[in-house]
């Protein structure tokens, strides 16, 4: 479902791509968290993606070589993903600063996955940030192709 079309607008500040994960759209407090990035910067493109393998696959290739890759793939399939593009300055570090650090447990008050991943739960961490512009002009073309 596309909620926003505006790909073809010029644009200059940075996007980044966030991901709310299936663990939290399972338990019904997505809104929460899309309010929190709604309260902090501008959501340019949205849509929900239901992955199958070889997508969730190719999304995190980098991580093809890591022991919990297989545990990714299955947790990122087994149900709706809220895609989003973010926009503002300095979005990808501020957005991965709002995320919280990789495994709940040790991420500080306040934050998303504090508030609402799973500590110790692997990839039960509610949500996803691009790790840099590059990284983010990947997995924005990926769900948001611009010839689609
Ligand atoms: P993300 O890409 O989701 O924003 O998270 P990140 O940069 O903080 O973490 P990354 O190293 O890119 O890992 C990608 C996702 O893999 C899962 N993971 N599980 N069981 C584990 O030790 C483990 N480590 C990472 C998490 O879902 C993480 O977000
Ligand atoms: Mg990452």
């Amino acid at each position: 479902m596309l909620l926003t079309l505006d790909q073809t607008k010029e644009y200059i500040m940075d996007r980044t791509l966030v991901m709310i994960k299936p663990d939290a759209n399972v338990t019904k407090i997505f809104l929460n968290i899309l309010m929190i990035y709604l309260a902090n910067f501008k959501i340019v493109l949205a849509k929900i993606v239901q992955m199958d393998k070889a997508m969730a696959e190719e999304f995190y290739k980098e991580h093809t070589e890591r022991p919990f890759f297989k545990e990714l793939v299955q947790q990122m399939t087994s149900g709706p993903t809220i895609i989003l593009v973010l926009e503002g300055e300095d979005v990808v570090n501020r957005v991965r600063k709002i995320n919280g650090a990789t495994n709940p447990a040790n991420a500080d008050v306040g934050t998303i996955r504090q508030a609402f991943g799973t500590p110790n739960g692997g990839p039960k961490n509610a949500v996803h940030g691009s790790d840099s512009l590059k990284s983010a002009a990947r997995e924005i073309a990926f769900f948001f192709p611009p010839d689609a």
